[in-house]
């Protein structure tokens, strides 16, 4: 079978188009046609080893897994013996992000993980296109406790978590404030923000209004440069560390000091992230943005744009 597959970290120059073997399901797993696929910036991180950290989970010298590619969308080619949740011709999607190897034409993965099948009027683009940026959005929201009415700031609006963000907060009837670039203003409008920042004209911290809550779902700003925009009780959240990695260090002592927090939220729960975006799918509240999408043999290239982090929403391999 073809596969995108890396012998060692680096840029997308790494990333080759190979033939190899077709893998086997062991009894608890399922084989999977892939049918579409993301390249994420989860991926990104696999393929770069950046940050270095990444190296203990994804091998110290080189990558223990070389074919990249954590979510998926296709069809149950095989289920092993002891596979009670899934059959041979279902439609199914899910994540890993530790890693998949869906970036090929068929990838194996136990019965066990997160993975749902795909509600019946969503194409396989949609649905690969739902989970990765969706499943870190929901471990947002899902650490907190927010109220219809409510006022939340997402930072980074048109990326993979930001546009999910914006509809699950719509869900839970906050009121949303987006902060995008100029081209995306009136789509993320479309998903649901009151209020849109152009943050190519405005400096979203500067701002007269207070926050309930702060999501910087891009990691450009920092807790220090949003505190005087979050309310007494404020809470704030980034999809990164920090510039020294201190949103770790402010999840652990702001509970205790200060009027405005940080919350570090760990995304472990991923069947209930899968579980939760099919559920949307299926009620028509969740509509997944799609930027470009990529062949398999355009797989460096696809990895490139993405790591350019101007994306909007995600960016699809179709095979
Ligand atoms: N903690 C975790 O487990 C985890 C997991 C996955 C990802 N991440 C991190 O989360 C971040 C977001 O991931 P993603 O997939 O959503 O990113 P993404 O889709 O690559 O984000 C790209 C978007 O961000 C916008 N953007 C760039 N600079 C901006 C700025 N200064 N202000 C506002 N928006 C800006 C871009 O707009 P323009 O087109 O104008 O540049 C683009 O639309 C990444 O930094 C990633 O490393 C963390």
């Amino acid at each position: 079978m073809k596969a995108a597959v890396h012998y060692q970290y680096g840029s997308s120059d790494v990333i080759q188009i190979r033939d190899v073997d077709k893998p086997v399901p062991a009894d608890n797993e399922l084989l999977v046609r892939v049918h579409a696929a993301t390249v994420n910036r989860t991926d990104c991180a696999m393929l770069t080893a950046d940050p270095w950290f990444m190296r203990f989970l994804t091998g110290l010298t080189k990558p223990k897994k070389s074919i990249s590619g954590t979510d998926f969308a296709g069809v149950v080619e095989f289920a092993g013996k002891n596979v009670s949740k899934f059959k041979t011709g279902d439609r199914v999607f899910g994540f890993d992000d530790n890693g998949l190897g869906s970036h090929a034409e068929y990838m194996t993965i136990s019965g066990n993980n997160a993975i749902s099948v795909i509600p019946e009027d969503i194409s396989f683009e949609q649905a690969a296109a739902s989970i990765e940026g969706a499943h870190y959005a929901y471990n947002f929201l899902n650490k907190v406790n927010i109220k219809a009415g409510q006022k939340v700031l997402v930072n980074g609006a048109s990326g993979a978590i930001g546009s999910a963000a914006v509809q699950l907060l719509k869900i839970s009837g906050a009121d949303i404030t987006a902060v995008c670039n100029t081209k995306n203003k009136e789509l993320i409008s479309s998903l649901g923000a009151e209020k849109v920042i152009d943050y190519e004209k405005e400096d979203f911290t500067k701002s007269d209004e207070k926050f309930d809550f702060v999501f910087d779902t891009v990691g450009k700003s920092t807790f220090g440069k949003c505190k005087p925009i979050l309310k007494d009780g404020g809470i704030y959240i980034s999809s990164e560390l920090g510039p020294n990695a201190q949103n770790v260090f402010y999840s652990l002592f702001t509970p205790f000091f200060g009027k405005k927090k940080v919350k570090f939220p760990m995304p472990l729960n991923r069947l209930e992230s899968v579980l939760y975006i099919k559920k949307l799918l299926e009620e028509g509240k969740f509509s997944p943005v799609i930027d470009r999408e990529y062949t398999l043999d355009k797989t460096a290239e696809a990895f490139r744009y993405v790591m350019t982090g101007e994306k909007t929403g995600n960016v699809l391999i179709v095979l």
